[in-house]
């Protein structure tokens, strides 16, 4: 099996769903390590639990480029060959995407090419759009700008807010997450 990566910064309930979906026999990858920026991230706890290496470095009080090469440490220690970002709420740097070329994927909360970057809910719903959804998306330098690899959809409702919308968006970022992953895996 392939050694997947995952980072966090919170919550990490796609991390959830990835690491349940990898402990199937016809899995393409296995969950070798979950890192985050947030040593006290609700998901770090949760792999914890759930048997999954854990590893935890603030960037506070260090340069962007320190902080990285000690998560890309823990990562190539942990023989990670492919990484998914899940939830993880900072910009990695263009050296770090280059040494990972093509093997970092992330799950946007919007249907690119639309509403790169935060606050994509308010934004779908400022704009009147009839849809939202989320995009899993290889990372390139660009931010949210790789190639798309699948997305879902679902209806903007009246009287949506950005908390019930990101609660119908997550629900289907559930099902894409894993289903892509392993596609990615598999190709
Ligand atoms: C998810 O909705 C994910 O798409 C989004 O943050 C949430 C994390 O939830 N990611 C981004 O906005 C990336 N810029 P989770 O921690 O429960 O997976």
């Amino acid at each position: 099996k392939r050694r997947l990566g995952i980072l966090i910064s919170g919550r990490g309930s796609n991390m959830q769903t990835l690491v349940e979906a990898s402990r199937t026999r016809e899995s393409p990858y296995e969950v070798a390590l979950v890192a985050s920026d947030k040593p006290d991230a609700a998901g770090l706890a949760w792999a914890a639990a759930h048997g999954v290496a854990t590893f935890a470095q603030s960037p506070k009080g260090m340069a962007k480029t320190d902080y990285e090469a000690r998560i890309d440490a823990a990562l190539r220690d942990a023989g990670v060959e492919a990484i998914a970002l899940a939830g993880y709420m900072r910009l990695l740097t263009d050296g770090f995407v280059q040494r990972w070329r093509g093997r970092i994927v992330n799950i946007h909360p919007s249907l690119l090419p639309l509403y790169k970057g935060l606050d994509t809910h308010a934004r779908a719903i400022a704009a009147g759009n009839a849809e939202a959804g989320c995009s899993v998306h290889v990372v390139t330098e660009e931010l949210d700008g790789g190639e798309v690899l699948g997305q879902a959809r679902v209806p903007i409702l009246p009287g949506d807010t950005p908390d019930t919308l990101a609660a119908r968006v997550l629900a289907e970022e559930h099902k894409l997450y894993p289903r892509i992953v392993r596609e990615w895996l598999n190709r």
